[in-house]
């Protein structure tokens, strides 16, 4: 998959109503621009001040967020974790004010959003991506169409149109799909085109609400590789929801753990996972370390923090695939392996159950563990000596 450099896909930083420069980004536009020169090209910055919802109902009012204040730094994947109903879409949807704060102020770019008028809002609208769990395509049109309209919607000059979707559609790797209709793809192809579509106008922040959670583990993976691609190339901010810790410690450099509207923690991942301080945020790491015997468990760290740590790979036998096969295990990840614990039963005659190996030496890629199996997975790291 070959990749645009930054420059040529994103044109301008501040985000711009039919021409006319949003206020606050004047001051810091020549900075901006000088960092784009660089090549450290930068995303939006978001504020979230004081930021109360509440949605008021004839059944009651159902307050969904409370007290929140974060600021999430430009160019960074931002992830934001909890369960269902702790305010992970409230949240993300002021940022294009899908929804209004019920107090507190959203600052994009340095810019108090509730201040915009109607072409403000629209431009808004346009240095900002969205992805979602459904993909939301349009059945009746073609990947080519789906990504073309938003610069349709915008009154894009046609002739621009066709480069700029080309161009998105070569970066999410489905150059060979444009005349196909969403029907017959697969859901990580159905996202790709969600991301296409979402980076076509040249967006300076990309919200995801949870784009990963109807994909099975291994696309899951391809795609936060694409988007953890995106951020690199692009500089463009992440802010991604989720309920799984596997994604956030996947991909997101700070995660912010909600609960019941209000943030119970929030900071660097790797702080995150390795000292948790808040109950919420222990649980949600449960599934990580859920099933494992209590000696690895009380080893295993959620973090690297030196070379003398080595990745654990978990391996699931479901009685569908062979054998435990640990010389093939090997040949995939070309590592010296230790083997820490297998738990493998049969059930008439096929292998049921989990291995867990230490691997020497560098992390695998995602592409490797996928290609070894579909669930292959990093839960953790051990000190080489413990
Ligand atoms: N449009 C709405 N009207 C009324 N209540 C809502 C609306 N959207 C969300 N809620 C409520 O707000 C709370 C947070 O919801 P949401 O932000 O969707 O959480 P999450 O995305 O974390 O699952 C929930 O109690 C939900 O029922
Ligand atoms: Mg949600």
């Amino acid at each position: 998959m070959t990749f645009l450099s930054a420059p040529s896909l994103r044109r301008g930083i501040a985000f711009e109503a039919q021409g006319r420069p949003a206020p606050s980004r004047a001051a810091s536009g020549a900075s901006a621009e000088a960092a784009a020169q660089n090549g450290a090209v930068r995303g939006g910055s978001v504020r979230f001040e004081r930021i109360d919802k509440v949605y008021r109902s004839k059944s009651g009012d159902v307050s969904a967020l409370a007290g929140i204040d974060v600021e999430v730094k430009p160019g960074s994947i931002f992830g934001i974790i909890g369960r269902s109903g702790a305010g992970k879409s409230s949240l993300i949807r002021l940022v294009n004010r899908l929804e209004a704060p019920t107090g507190g102020r959203v600052l994009v770019n340095g810019v108090d959003i509730a201040t915009l008028d109607t072409p403000g809002l629209v431009g808004l609208r346009r240095r900002i991506g969205m992805i979602f769990q459904h993909f939301n395509l349009l059945s009746a049109k073609t990947v080519w169409d789906n990504i073309a309209l938003p610069l349709v919607v915008a009154g894009t000059p046609r002739a621009e149109i066709g480069p700029r979707v080309e161009r998105v559609l070569e970066l999410v790797g489905l150059s060979d799909k444009r005349d196909v209709y969403p029907a017959r793809l697969s859901g990580g192809q159905k996202q790709r085109v969600g991301i296409a579509r979402a980076l076509v106008c040249d967006p300076d922040i990309l919200l995801c609400d949870e784009a990963t959670s109807a994909l099975d583990p291994e696309t899951t993976l391809s795609i936060l590789a694409l988007l953890k691609d995106i951020n690199r190339r692009l500089g463009l901010t992440i802010i991604l929801i989720t309920h799984e810790m596997s994604v956030i410690r996947e991909i997101c450099d700070t995660v912010l753990v909600l609960e019941q509207g209000r943030i119970v923690e929030t900071g660097p991942v790797w702080r995150i996972f390795g000292d948790p301080q808040a109950e919420a945020t222990r649980a949600l790491l449960q599934p990580l370390v859920r099933d494992l015997p209590d000696d690895i468990a009380l080893r295993l760290k959620t973090t690297r923090s030196g070379p003398t740590d080595h990745a654990v790979l978990s391996l699931h036998y479901t009685g569908e695939g062979g054998e435990p096969d640990l010389a093939a295990i090997a040949a995939a990840l070309n590592a010296p392996l230790t083997l820490l614990h297998a738990a493998i039963d049969r059930v008439q005659g096929r292998s049921h159950g989990r291995l867990l190996v230490k691997i020497a030496g560098r992390e695998p890629s995602p592409e490797t563990l996928a290609a070894l199996a579909q669930d292959a997975k990093v839960i953790g790291y051990v000190r080489d000596h413990a």
